[in-house]
C-alpha cells in the first residue's frame, strides 16, 4: 500500500507541475480526488481488504496524501486563475467589489431607560437583582399579603400557566424571594418584564416592564423613602422637578403612596399630557407591610423598610415624548434608532 501511495504521489506531482489551465486542473482533480473513481477514493476502498493494524497505518498515510494533494491543488488553482480563491477561480474573491454592509445594532429605548434608572439607584448604593418571570401564586400574591379572596388580587390579575404557575404581574415577588435568601440591610432594585391581561391600546400592553426597589434596615422611615425617591426623580427629570406623594392602597405596603412629579412637558402649568393637572404619576411606593417582612423571614419588630415600583414604558414615553406604547414592541428599527 505504501508503495502504491508513493507512486500516486509522484505521478500527481509530475502531472500537476505541467498544468497551465483551469480545464487541465479540473481533469486532474477528477483523476485524483473524484468522488467515484478518483485514485484516492479507490485506495480508500482498498483499505477494507487490509487487516486492522495495517488498515489504521495506511488510513493515516492516505489521509496525509489526500491533504497534500488537496493543498497542492489549491495552490495551483490560485496560480492558474491568478486570483486569491482556492476553488479553481469559481468563487474567487474580487477585492474590487464593494464590501457587504453590516447593520450596526442600537440599544432599545427601554434598555436605555432601564440602564439610566438602575444606574441612578446603583449610585445610591442599591444592587441590581433579577427574579423569574414565571412565578407561583404564593410569591405573586400570598407572600405579598394578597390573600386568595382579597379584591385587590384583581388589580394584579395575570395569565395562568399549568400547575398553578403564572406570569408575574409585577416585580414585587422578587422582594420576598430576595429577603428569604439574605439578611438586612437589603438594598436592591429589580428590573424586569411583567404581564397583565389588559387589552392592547396606545397606553396598555399585556406585557410591560417595571423596576422594583426595596430597602430594609433598622430604623428606616417614610422620610428615607421620600429622600431616596426625591433624589431619584430630580436626577432623572431635572433639579427643578417637584414631587407629590398621594395616599394610596397597596396590600404589600402600609402606609402606601403614589408619587407624582411636576409635569415634565409643561413644568406644572397644565397640558394634554398631564391632563391639565400639572402632575404626572410615576410610581407606587410605601413602607413594607409587616406580613411581607414576615414572609421574607425578617423580624418586623427589629427591621423596617420601604419599597417602590415603577413602569418603565411610562417613564420612557414621558422622557422621549412617545405617544403609543405599542411602538416599543413592533421591532421597527426606524423607531428604535431615534433614541440615544
Ligand atoms: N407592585 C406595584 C404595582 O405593580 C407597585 C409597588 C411596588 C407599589 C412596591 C408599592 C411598593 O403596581
Amino acid at each position: 500500500m505504501k508503495q502504491k501511495l508513493l507512486q500516486i504521489e509522484k505521478e500527481f506531482e509530475c502531472e500537476i507541475s505541467k498544468v497551465s489551465s483551469i480545464e487541465q486542473l479540473e481533469e486532474i482533480r477528477v483523476k485524483y480526488l473524484g468522488r467515484k473513481e478518483g485514485l484516492i477514493t479507490i485506495v480508500f476502498k482498498d483499505l477494507a481488504k487490509l487487516g486492522a493494524d495495517e488498515k489504521a497505518q495506511s488510513g493515516k498515510l492516505i489521509n496525509e496524501l489526500k491533504q497534500k494533494i488537496t493543498q497542492a491543488f489549491e495552490h495551483k488553482a490560485i496560480q492558474v486563475s491568478g486570483k486569491t480563491s482556492a476553488k479553481a477561480g469559481k468563487a474567487a474573491i474580487d477585492v474590487s467589489l464593494p464590501g457587504i454592509k453590516r447593520e450596526l445594532g442600537h440599544a432599545h429605548p427601554l434598555t436605555i431607560v432601564f440602564d439610566e434608572i438602575c444606574g441612578l439607584f446603583v449610585e445610591m448604593g442599591f444592587r441590581v437583582v433579577e427574579g423569574p418571570e414565571i412565578e407561583t401564586e404564593y410569591y405573586n400574591f400570598e407572600a405579598l399579603n394578597i390573600p386568595l379572596e382579597h379584591p385587590s388580587r384583581e388589580a394584579f390579575d395575570t395569565f395562568y400557566l399549568e400547575n398553578k404557575f403564572l406570569l408575574r404581574s409585577h416585580t414585587s415577588p422578587v422582594q420576598v424571594r430576595f429577603m428569604e435568601e439574605s439578611r438586612p440591610p437589603v438594598q436592591i432594585v429589580v428590573p424586569g418584564r411583567v404581564y397583565r391581561p389588559d387589552a392592547t391600546d396606545a397606553s396598555h400592553s399585556y406585557m410591560f416592564h417595571q423596576i422594583e426597589g426595596l430597602l430594609i434596615d433598622k430604623g428606616i422611615t417614610f422620610a428615607h423613602l421620600k429622600g431616596v425617591l426625591t433624589v431619584f426623580a430630580k436626577k432623572l427629570f431635572g433639579e427643578k422637578t417637584k414631587m407629590r406623594f398621594r395616599p394610596h392602597f397597596f396590600p404589600f405596603t402600609e402606609p402606601s403612596a403614589e408619587m407624582d412629579v411636576s409635569c415634565i412637558i409643561c413644568s406644572g402649568k397644565g397640558c394634554s399630557v398631564c391632563k391639565q393637572s400639572g402632575w404626572l404619576e410615576i410610581l407606587g411606593s410605601g413602607m413594607v407591610h409587616p406580613n411581607v417582612l414576615k414572609a421574607g423571614g425578617i423580624n418586623s419588630k427589629v427591621y423596617s423598610g420601604f419599597a417602590f415600583g415603577m413602569g418603565v414604558e411610562r417613564i420612557a414615553m414621558l422622557k422621549y415624548g412617545i405617544d403609543d406604547i405599542r411602538l416599543f414592541f413592533e421591532n421597527d428599527t426606524r423607531f428604535v434608532r431615534q433614541f440615544s
